[in-house]
């Protein structure tokens, strides 16, 4: 690797089980590109120096995981309009003005792993979205976008629920509900898990009334995280119980693209991941 090699990095805490590099070193040698892409572990008080440092040294380009992608946004100097509706960042790139710029892929990654990989037409699709933190915000307005009928907002802190659906601003399409009320508000065509129980080690115990006919479930999450959610959506008999690798793969294609020109086949690179993960 010679020293103008191009360097990445991802910035999270925890990140070192990140499947960012692999991708990212997979879709360069797909592409013919010669990239350097590390994984950087910075708690949050040492995020912002981290990033300015990265920067300040050459970087070329960063993604950022949980739990920065708020400051990240708030770090950066102009923001794309994806990443200014959801109001997080999973990219920072720096510009040719010495700006640094944020951008959010998650949205796009979940409605392409849905719709291109799984052919999964989501135009009148009746969804529940569990959880209202940050990875709710990354997907509720490109579920939009891609046409779903409805988005019922469930949170365990009911405020927040609502706090997401006043921010989407589209009150004949979403509502939120209390948690509560699992039981009683029905079935759904689509349920998104956007809740971080999983990746703490908690279960959900939702009720399988929730899974409509045909209905198709998935976690935002991947790995030994999505088990739980996975388990239940197959035991309620959800046409197709998903994780989020698909996804991943999916904004790291975008982020890719971003900071490349080029668009790598994400295909080859998800069965590579599934197959060994
Ligand atoms: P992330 O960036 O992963 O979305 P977050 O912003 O902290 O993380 O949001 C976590 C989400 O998971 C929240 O919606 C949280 O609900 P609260 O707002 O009530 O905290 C939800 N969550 C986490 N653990 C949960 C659990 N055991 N049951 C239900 N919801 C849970």
């Amino acid at each position: 690797m010679s020293d103008d090699t191009l360097r990445y990095t991802v910035f999270g805490h925890p990140v070192g089980h990140s499947l960012s590099p692999r991708i990212h070193r997979a879709f360069a040698h797909q592409c013919g590109i010669e990239l350097d892409y590390g994984i950087s572990d910075v708690p949050p008080d040492d995020f912002a120096a981290a990033v300015r440092d990265f920067f300040a040294g050459g970087g070329a380009g960063a993604n950022v995981t949980v739990p920065h992608k708020r400051v990240a946004f708030e770090l950066a100097d102009n923001h794309s309009e994806a990443a200014r509706r959801v109001g997080t960042a999973n990219v920072l790139t720096p510009q040719a003005d010495g700006s640094l710029r944020a951008h959010n892929t998650d949205g796009d990654g979940l409605v392409r792993d849905l719709a291109e990989r799984h052919r999964v037409d989501l135009r009148g699709h009746d969804t529940l979205l569990l959880g209202a933190g940050g990875a709710a915000h990354g997907v509720a307005w490109s579920l939009l976008d891609a046409g779903v009928q409805r988005i019922t907002v469930v949170n365990r802190t009911a405020a927040s629920a609502d706090a997401l659906c006043d921010r989407l601003g589209e009150p004949e399409r979403v509502r939120s509900r209390y948690w509560d009320d699992l039981d009683t508000i029905g079935s759904y065509d689509l349920i998104i898990n956007a809740t971080s129980a999983g990746v703490t080690g908690q279960s959900l115990s939702l009720p399988f009334s929730l899974v409509g006919a045909r209905a198709f479930c998935y976690d935002l999450s991947y790995g030994a995280a999505a088990t739980d959610f996975l388990a239940w959506a197959r035991a309620a008999n959800a046409r197709l119980a998903l994780d989020g690798l698909g996804m991943l793969v999916e904004t790291a294609a975008d982020t890719f693209e971003l900071w490349h020109g080029k668009r790598p086949d994400t295909e080859v690179v998800y069965r590579q991941l599934r197959s060994t993960s």
